[in-house]
């Protein structure tokens, strides 16, 4: 067979890790040629695609990143691809389709299955926000990326007498904020599940002061709210480019909390350092995983489906399941820390 393969939305450690198992699935054991599509569903609609071989995924397992680009598609020019999906997949020439995303690329996977363009999802982000499997790669990288960055806060934290607050990925859950919050031991953990009071943080940081505690570091997710009416500043002020005014959410806690408290407070905005470089082992053998069940997905003809992880076992469910709601944090798994504010 000839399968295409494409790596959609955000990045994150361990799609490479994917294309080189599918590769060496596909042509090793099956005997099918791998083509590699360029930046997601727009190289699909615009072409671009080369045939990729053992050489071209030669070192591919620990490279963080994506070799063949990507890119997130507006739904309208997924919905124009669907309605040509049978010929653009004969335009580069291939049979069946591996797609590697999040929930919008998931939901496509669908869409074009039923259009006469056959595709097994592969679901990614670091967020760990997919519902239906129990964990995505590259959430495992970006919690290690995070909790080494609240330990080395701490020291420097304490040598200046400080609350360091520290904002990590999450537009809509609070995984690797809870995570890598409780790994670091942050003394405030405020996630998107849990509107926070800052009041509430504020006396928590004065409490431990008061207990002879020379620091704090708080671990804010981007998407966290504060509850309403509980911040000076309105969550919602954007300016003309559509970002906030003051900042993101750890910016404006951390001036916030320096007013209230009296006491220097620094925002660090971890960003897309969680998102690169290398994938841990365990998302490296995820990533491997995924990408062989998902050539045999393709021989299986389980097309609309993606691979989940459940339990230990990697299984085929119907992309549906992936795509009608979010995996937020459920309210008895942020209760057994509390640092959740
Ligand atoms: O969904 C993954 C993610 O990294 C989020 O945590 C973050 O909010 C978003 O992507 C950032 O997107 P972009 O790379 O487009 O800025």
């Amino acid at each position: 067979m000839r399968i295409g393969v494409l790596t959609s939305g955000g990045d994150c450690p361990g799609l490479n890790a994917v294309i080189r198992s599918v590769v060496h699935r596909g042509l090793d054991v099956h005997g099918d040629q791998i083509v590699g599509v360029e930046d997601g569903f727009l190289g699909l609609i615009e072409s671009r695609a080369r045939p990729i071989g053992h050489d071209d995924v030669t070192g591919l397992l620990t490279l963080g990143g994506t070799v063949l680009g990507s890119a997130r598609v507006q739904r309208e020019k997924i919905r124009w691809a669907v309605d040509h999906a049978e010929e653009l997949a004969a335009r580069i020439g291939i049979d069946a389709l591996i797609a590697i995303g999040g929930e919008g690329t998931l939901g496509a996977a669908k869409l074009f299955s039923d259009a006469g363009l056959p595709v097994v999802g592969v679901p990614k982000t670091i967020d760990n926000d997919i519902d239906a499997t129990d964990v995505t790669f590259g959430f495992d990288t970006a919690v290690h990326v995070a909790t080494e960055a609240i330990d080395r806060l701490k020291t420097t934290a304490e040598s200046h007498q400080r609350v360091m607050v520290v904002e990590l990925m999450g537009r809509h859950t609070g995984w690797i904020t809870l995570t890598a919050g409780m790994a670091g031991g942050a003394h405030g953990i405020l996630i998107p599940e849990k509107p926070f009071d800052i009041e509430r943080v504020a006396r928590m940081i004065e409490e431990r002061f008061d207990r002879g505690k020379k620091f704090a570091i708080i671990a804010v997710a981007e998407g966290a709210v504060p509850a309403t009416g509980t911040m000076r500043f309105d969550h919602g002020e954007v300016d003309q480019f559509g970002h906030r005014t003051f900042g993101g959410i750890g910016t404006r806690l951390a001036h916030e909390l320096e007013d209230l408290l009296g006491k220097e407070a620094r925002p660090v905005i971890l960003g897309h350092v969680q998102r690169g470089g290398t994938p841990t082992a365990r998302d490296r053998v995820l990533a491997t995983r995924f990408g062989w069940h998902a050539v045999e997905a393709v021989h299986k003809g389980a097309f609309g489906h993606f691979t989940a992880l459940r339990g230990s076992q990697i299984e085929l469910v119907p992309v549906a399941e992936a795509v009608t709601r979010l995996k937020t944090v459920p309210a008895d798994r942020w209760a057994e820390s509390e640092a959740v504010l």
